[in-house]
């Protein structure tokens, strides 16, 4: 009998339900039903706390086409990882402990970027781990995507598409703000598909005079709107020549909930017109997984799976062209995948003539 661990771990996304789905459909059979499939609740919280479900062949069915995660999540810093915490837990030990404890043959984890760390840690220390890469924010290092990436460019772009026939009936300068973290890449496609005048990204800095000459080209052009798509981590020239402490300090002092109202009123200082902002926020985390991430996770899942029959472990499941392969953990932990700014993709909107505020 192989006893196998799962968990969900950081923010969620949709395509999490139909990876657990085509992990454990292809657990059962690579093992001939003879596995069992450890659902641990709210990512490393059930690992650290020993919080469990056995699970059943029946909690995996109806869910490929559901958002969230059936286990639920939570974010478990990997800087505290480390840290004893105030009732003198252990989290590591706890880890290792309620692992060895279920007589676990491996572990399964789904997550982003600070979970990858924490894998990588757990990994290290001897657990049989392999991972599934899953963010909207697409920034995991070593896989060309990640799931819930494509779900959530539909949904930001769906965002833009109702913001642009506002704008154009009322003549407005409309700003959206999307997610992504320290990265652009739900930006940068978003806006390509709703077919935004200005993207900004933390990947290319902007000036806040770029910006408004881009707007008042359109403006005498005779366009009487224009939509900016603006990542809630795209950074001004200014701000990019600080130091990181310096930039922190910044931002702890500034009057702003979010970049696109910090955006909104400086362009509205350099014009002396009323902009509008809007703010999808975890909107674009919700919702269904769309087809081609309900088929992304599904391969995934799979290739996890047989990660685990071939006894493979301390590997990332990743996106390579047409293919699923194995990445080192230890190559994935801590670092992020960037948009290039010299990539076609941001060379083709700029040949549309969008500007990035550079
Ligand atoms: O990493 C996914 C993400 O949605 C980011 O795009 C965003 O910055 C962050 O999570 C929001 O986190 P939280 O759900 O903790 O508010």
């Amino acid at each position: 009998m192989k006893k196998i661990g799962v968990l969900t771990s950081g923010g969620d996304c949709q395509g999490l339900n139909p990876a657990l789905r085509g992990l454990a459909k292809a657990l059962y059979t690579a093992f001939d039903d003879d596995v069992e499939i450890y659902g641990f609740a709210d990512g490393y919280r059930g690992l650290i706390e020993n919080d469990w479900k056995l699970m059943e062949k029946d909690d995996f069915s109806g869910i490929l086409t559901r958002g969230g995660t059936i286990l639920g999540t939570s974010r478990r810093p990997f800087k505290l990882m480390r840290v004893i915490d105030e009732s003198g837990v252990d989290k590591v030990a706890e880890m290792k402990k309620n692992y060895k404890k279920l007589g676990l043959d491996a572990i399964v984890i789904l997550g982003g970027n600070g979970t990858h760390k924490t894998a990588n840690l757990l990994s290290e220390e001897g657990l049989n781990v392999v991972t599934m890469p899953k963010t909207i924010d697409n920034d995991i290092w070593g896989t060309d995507e990640t799931f819930g990436f494509q779900s959530a460019v539909a949904v930001a772009t769906n965002v833009i598409d109702c913001i642009h026939t506002t704008a154009t009936s009322h003549g407005r300068v409309f700003i959206v703000e999307i997610m992504g973290h320290k990265v652009g890449w739900l930006t940068l496609y978003a806006g390509i598909a709703g077919g935004a005048d200005i993207i900004l990204l933390p990947e290319i800095p902007y000036n806040i005079k770029s910006v408004v000459k881009a707007l008042k080209a359109r403006e005498k052009a005779g366009k009487n709107f224009s939509i900016i798509a603006v990542a809630e981590g795209a950074i001004s020239k200014e701000d990019a020549a600080l130091s990181k402490k310096e930039r922190k300090a910044k931002q702890a002092a500034s009057p702003f909930s979010s970049k696109g109202y910090e955006l909104a009123a400086e362009i509205e200082k350099e014009m002396g017109r009323e902009i509008r902002v809007c703010v999808p926020g975890h909107i674009q985390r919700g919702g269904d997984p769309n087809a081609y991430d309900r088929v992304l996770s599904t391969r995934l899942g799979t290739a996890a799976a047989e990660l685990i029959k071939k006894k493979q472990f301390g590997y990332m499941v990743a996106v390579k062209g047409e293919s699923i392969v194995p990445v080192p953990l230890s190559e994935v932990a801590g670092k992020l995948k960037y948009v290039p700014v010299d990539s076609e993709v941001v060379k083709s909107a700029r040949d549309l003539g969008i500007s990035f505020g550079d």
